[in-house]
């Protein structure tokens, strides 16, 4: 086994073993290999490093009670980089081929799927970018589609303690934009606002939907779930949010394993002094509690405060959780043995 303390992991890159390759040319994939040097060498004039012709995945390998390794729904990533090549004019990357490339990267890399049990799990990165010279604005004629992986701890350090977010005056993404899919320039161009929400002592954005800053949406890299005093779950509606395979999910988990009422729908700003429990929720985040959340000075404190996790952000953290490690029977399909 490797020498990694694995408790202690943060959400951070650490180079592994192997990472999957694949090239774009004349039209056509080439069937990919595994490689191990982790450079990137494109030309300087690169479509991704002009205009930023990128997109990416986010999944996660887990080690199950019995020392299997499994993913969580990766054919829902393999479709929602589709759309999100689609939407960048970029060649899609077959779905198929997606999930086998995913096989075989996290089979090379093995010793590095953190242990049952210890907090950690391998965060899995497919992304592709074009590579050909262009000084027009065009999209590329030759692209690279790469995976590599990562063992990582919690998102947000302090793992389900309650974070605090704010409203920042900047938006994220516009009315029939690109916010809707994984593209590089959506995380770009969240860095500043990042960047200040540190600066000011908290820990992540949220953002409002910029045609009309009435409606909370989703934060830079999470989508967004509210319980309400019924214990009914909430969850924004927007064509601007990333479609998180983590809220589908939990909202799944919640009608149909614990019985709880599950409802996507617009959420207006004041509503959220109405709600007992807030969380984030993503492959990264996985379901990260949020104790407040801080509009340009009027605060709104959840109920279930800064201590602790609210009782039905834990129970659905515990189901979705107990589900990617084998110890609850997960619905059909959703687990995908490596
Ligand atoms: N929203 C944004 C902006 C994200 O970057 C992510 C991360 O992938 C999510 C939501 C959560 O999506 P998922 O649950 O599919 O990881
Ligand atoms: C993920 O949850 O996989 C993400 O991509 C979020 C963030 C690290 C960008």
């Amino acid at each position: 086994m490797m020498n990694i303390d694995w408790g202690n992991l943060g959400f951070g890159y650490m180079k592994t073993d192997f990472r999957f390759v694949s090239n774009y040319k004349d039209g056509k994939w080439d069937d990919g290999e595994l490689i191990t040097d982790d450079s990137v060498v494109i030309n300087e004039s690169a479509c991704v490093l002009q205009y930023a012709q990128t997109c990416f995945e986010g999944l996660k390998a887990y080690r199950t009670k019995d020392n299997k390794v499994v993913c969580f729904r990766p054919d829902l990533n393999a479709k929602r980089m589709a759309d999100s090549a689609a939407r960048l004019e970029m060649p899609v990357f077959p779905e198929g081929k997606f999930i086998e490339a995913v096989k075989k990267v996290v089979k090379a890399n093995i010793d590095w799927v953190p242990p049952f049990g210890s907090g950690a799990s391998l965060y899995i990165r497919p992304y592709m970018f074009g590579t050909n010279p262009v000084m027009g604005v065009k999209p590329a004629i030759e692209y690279q589609f790469r995976i590599f992986v990562s063992p990582v701890g919690p998102y947000f350090k302090g793992g389900m303690k309650p974070i605090i977010l704010r409203v920042p005056d900047f938006d994220r993404a516009a009315p029939r934009g690109t916010g809707h899919v994984k593209a590089g320039l959506n995380y770009a161009m969240s860095l500043h606002a990042i960047i200040e929400a540190h600066n000011q002592g908290y820990n992540e954005n949220i953002y409002l939907d910029s045609a009309t800053r009435t409606k909370v949406e989703e934060t830079g890299g999470a989508n967004i779930i509210f319980v309400t005093k019924d214990n009914e779950i909430v969850t924004p509606k927007s064509s601007t949010i990333l479609p998180s395979i983590t809220r589908r999910s939990l909202m799944y988990v919640a009608e149909n394993i614990l019985g709880l009422k599950a409802v996507e729908r617009e959420i207006y700003k004041e509503e959220l002094s109405d709600f007992k429990e807030c969380a984030l929720c993503g492959t990264a985040a996985v379901l990260s509690p949020v104790g407040k959340i801080v509009d340009h000075g009027k605060e709104y404190a959840f109920p279930s405060g800064m201590e602790k996790c609210g009782e039905i952000t834990q129970k659905l953290y515990d189901t979705l959780t107990g589900i990617q490690k084998g110890e609850i029977e997960p619905p059909k399909g959703w687990i995908f043995e490596i």
